[in-house]
């Protein structure tokens, strides 16, 4: 995968059209705004994204977030702009298996800024660089008390099935426009 950066068009999502959000990849000083983002996230939230009682992200888990190598490891981060400031208000890391063709991910959107077709938007861009690596599905793991991602999930056109542990469900999507080159070749060449 190759960095990111995109500017997300208002008129796509339900967001006022004054509002400047770019999706782009982490950088090493991103660390304060990932969690401090992580902290404004609602206990709900957090538990939903994460799976456990945390208030900010562990220093081994910040250190994964901040270390995507761009290859098999992404982390993206849905920032709004203002004139005087960049504010966090969305994430998503993904992890792609090259020898399964495969890719995980997982991501949250602020509480305030959910609603407004932003996760769909978000789910389908990581879907399109997935695919143009070659990645042919691509799967996440959700509680089965998670409401809003399930219905993501089934609105893009993800099947559900048992999750790894009986609290949690397994959400995975055959991805179309898959390119056929081999990812693993040209991340060994990268
Ligand atoms: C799950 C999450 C990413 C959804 O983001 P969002 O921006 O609110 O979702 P969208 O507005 O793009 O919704 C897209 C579709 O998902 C479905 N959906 C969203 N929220 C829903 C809800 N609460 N109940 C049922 N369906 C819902 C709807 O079909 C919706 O389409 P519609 O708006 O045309 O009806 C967001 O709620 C979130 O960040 N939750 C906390 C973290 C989390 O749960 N992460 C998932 C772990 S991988």
């Amino acid at each position: 995968m190759a960095s990111l950066s995109v500017r997300i068009e208002a008129h796509r999502s339900r967001v006022s059209p004054q509002a400047e959000l770019i999706l782009r990849s982490i950088r090493p000083e991103d660390g304060d705004a990932l969690q401090d983002y992580v902290r404004r996230l609602s206990p709900q939230s957090r538990a939903n994204r994460f799976f456990g009682p945390l208030r900010e992200l562990p220093p081994g888990e910040l250190a994964r977030a901040l270390g995507a190598n761009e290859r098999d490891r992404l982390t993206l981060l849905l920032t709004s702009q203002s004139a005087s400031a960049e504010t966090v208000v969305g994430e998503a890391r993904v992890a792609l298996s090259c020898v399964e063709r495969e890719g995980e991910f997982g991501m949250s959107l602020a509480d305030d800024w959910r609603g407004r077709g932003l996760g769909s938007i978000l789910l389908g861009l990581i879907e399109e660089r997935a695919a143009a690596d070659g990645i042919e599905t691509l799967f996440g793991d959700t509680l089965r008390s998670n409401e809003s991602m399930i219905g993501l999930a089934r609105a893009r056109g993800y099947r559900l099935s048992e999750g790894l542990e009986p609290r949690t469900l397994r959400m995975r999507k055959r991805l179309a426009h898959v390119a056929p080159d081999l990812p693993c070749r040209k991340w060994n060449a990268a």
